[in-house]
C-alpha cells in the first residue's frame, strides 16, 4: 500500500440509495484503500441493522463493517434526529461526510457537514432552493471543502459520449427532447411515503431531475420556463403524493423537453423501472439525433426464484448502473474472501467525489494552514469549471428548475420562470 492518505467517511441516511449504491461503493473504496473508517448515521437504528444483516453486503464485502448511530443496542424505533449533529462533531476535520436522508433535510445536514469542516458528497438534488445551492456553495468554497453532487448519470459513458460530440458541434442545436423515468411501484410501500408528500416533493423534483441535469450536462443550455402537472394519490398509510408527474423544460435558445415521471412501474415488470431519453437537434440542412434507451439495455436474466433484483423472475439487468461482479482483489485481499465488487456508473460516481476528497486532502498533506486553504480552493474551481463532477456551481441551475417545478406544481402545471440577473429567481409567468 502506498503512503498515501486515506479519508474517513460517515454515511448520514441508512435507507435505500444508502442500501442499494452508496455503502457497497464506500466499501468498495475502503478495500480500495481510498477510505478509513466508515459510519453510518440514519434516524433510528432500524435501517442499520438492516444493512448489517443483508446477505448481498455480507456476501459481497465479507469481514467489512461499519459504525452504527444509533447503536445497535438503542431501542429500535428510538428516533433520534439531531444525533447526526453529534456524529459530524465528532470526526476529525477534512474527512467526507455523504448525505442520503430525504430531500428536504438535505440543506441543514449539508450546512451542518461544512460548519463542522468537512468535505460533503450529497445524493441528488443538492437542495430544493437556489438560494441555499448558493449558500452551500459559498461556506464550502470559503472554507476550502469540496461539495460533489450525485447527478450519477453523468457517469454513464453514453452520457459523457453525447456531451463531446455535442461540443463538439456533430449534431447541431437541441430542439425537442423527451425524457422518462418511471420508478417502481412497490416504492409506494416503502418509507417514501413519510416524506414523499404532495407538499415537499413530487417525482419530477424525484427523477425528473436527473435528465433535467443530463440534458443540461449535455448541452450546457440553460432553462427559463418550466411547467409540471401532477397526478395525486394515497400512499398505503394515507398520506397524500404526486404519484405521477408531467413536466416541460423550456430553454434559453427555445427548445423544449417534455419528461414523465412516476411512482408506478409495474411491480411484475422486467424493468426494474422505464427509463429513456431522446433529443432532436438542427443543424445545417438538417436534423441530429440523441437516443439512450436507458431501460433495456440487451441483458435479460431469468431466475429460478424471486431474488429481488427486478420485480419479477424475469429481468432486464442492465449492467450500466449498478452491479455487483466478482473481485479479483486488491490492496486489502487480505483481510478476508474476495467477494464481489460494484460496478457501472452509480459506483463511477460516488468513486469520483470520493476520490476527488482524497485527491485534496493528499495534495495538501505537507502545506501550511494558507496555502492548503488555496490550493483546495484552486481544485475546487477547477472542477466548477470542468463540469464533470456536480458541483453547487455548476449545477445549481437544478435547483432553479426543482424551485420553478414545485410551484408549477402546485398551481397546477401552470408556467413558472426562471428570472437570470445577479439573483436568479423563479416567479409565475
Ligand atoms: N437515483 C438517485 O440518485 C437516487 C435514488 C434514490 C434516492 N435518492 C435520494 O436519496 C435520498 C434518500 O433516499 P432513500 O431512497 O434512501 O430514502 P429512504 O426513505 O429509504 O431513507 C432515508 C434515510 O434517511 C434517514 N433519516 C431521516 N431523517 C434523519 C435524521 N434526522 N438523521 C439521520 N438520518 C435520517 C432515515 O433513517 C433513512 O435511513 C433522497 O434525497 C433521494 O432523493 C437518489
Amino acid at each position: 500500500m502506498s503512503d498515501r492518505v486515506a479519508i474517513d467517511v460517515t454515511i448520514i441516511g441508512g435507507g435505500m440509495i444508502t442500501n442499494d449504491l452508496i455503502l457497497p461503493s464506500i466499501y468498495h473504496l475502503e478495500r480500495m484503500g481510498v477510505v478509513k473508517n466508515i459510519s453510518v448515521c440514519a434516524l433510528t437504528n432500524a435501517p442499520l441493522r438492516h444493512l448489517k444483516e443483508s446477505q448481498e453486503l455480507q456476501q459481497a464485502f465479507p469481514d467489512q463493517g461499519f459504525h452504527a448511530y444509533p447503536s445497535l443496542s438503542e431501542a429500535p424505533d428510538k428516533m433520534l434526529p439531531d444525533l447526526y449533529k453529534e456524529v459530524l462533531a465528532a470526526m476529525p476535520s477534512r474527512q467526507a461526510v455523504v448525505v442520503a436522508v430525504p430531500d428536504q433535510l438535505h440543506y441543514p445536514v449539508v450546512m451542518e457537514a461544512l460548519k463542522n469542516d468537512q468535505h460533503v458528497l450529497c445524493v441528488k438534488p443538492l437542495v430544493l432552493k437556489y438560494a441555499q445551492a448558493v449558500e452551500i456553495e459559498g461556506l464550502a468554497f470559503e472554507r476550502g471543502l469540496f461539495v460533489g453532487v450525485e447527478y450519477h448519470k453523468r457517469f454513464d459513458r453514453r452520457s459523457l459520449m453525447a456531451r463531446r460530440r455535442y461540443a463538439l458541434g456533430h449534431f447541431g442545436e437541441f430542439v425537442m427532447g423527451e425524457a422518462k423515468m418511471i420508478e417502481p411501484y412497490y416504492y409506494r410501500h416503502s418509507n417514501f411515503q413519510n416524506w414523499f408528500t404532495t407538499d415537499k416533493s413530487d417525482p419530477f423534483t424525484y427523477v425528473g431531475c436527473h435528465y433535467v441535469d443530463l440534458v443540461y450536462f449535455i448541452t450546457g443550455l440553460q432553462p427559463v420556463e418550466v411547467s409540471v402537472s401532477g397526478i395525486k394519490g394515497k400512499f398505503p398509510n394515507g398520506n397524500e403524493g404526486y404519484m405521477w408527474a408531467n413536466g416541460r423544460v423550456r430553454y434559453e435558445n427555445g427548445a423544449l423537453l417534455s419528461v414523465i415521471n412516476g411512482l408506478g412501474y409495474p411491480d411484475a415488470g422486467a424493468g426494474s423501472n422505464d427509463q429513456c431519453l431522446i433529443m432532436y437537434c438542427e443543424g445545417e440542412d438538417g436534423t441530429g439525433l440523441i437516443e439512450h434507451d436507458d431501460q433495456y439495455r440487451g441483458v435479460a436474466h431469468c431466475y429460478l426464484d424471486e431474488i429481488g433484483c427486478g420485480g419479477s423472475r424475469y429481468n432486464y439487468v442492465s449492467p450500466d448502473f449498478y452491479r455487483l461482479v466478482p473481485w479479483s482483489g486488491g490492496p486489502r485481499l487480505g483481510r478476508g474472501g474476495p467477494g464481489a465488487m460494484p460496478v457501472g456508473y452509480g459506483y463511477d460516481s460516488i468513486a469520483a467525489t470520493i476520490n476527488m476528497i482524497a485527491h485534496i486532502e493528499n495534495e495538501v498533506t505537507s502545506l501550511d494552514v494558507a496555502a492548503s486553504l488555496l490550493k483546495r480552493q484552486g481544485i475546487i474551481r477547477e472542477t466548477d469549471q470542468q463540469g464533470i463532477i456536480a458541483t453547487p456551481a455548476n449545477s445549481s441551475i437544478n435547483e432553479l428548475v426543482t424551485e420553478a417545478a414545485r410551484l408549477s406544481i402546485l398551481n397546477d402545471g401552470a408556467w413558472a420562470k426562471i428570472v437570470g440577473g445577479e439573483k436568479p429567481r423563479v416567479e409565475m409567468r
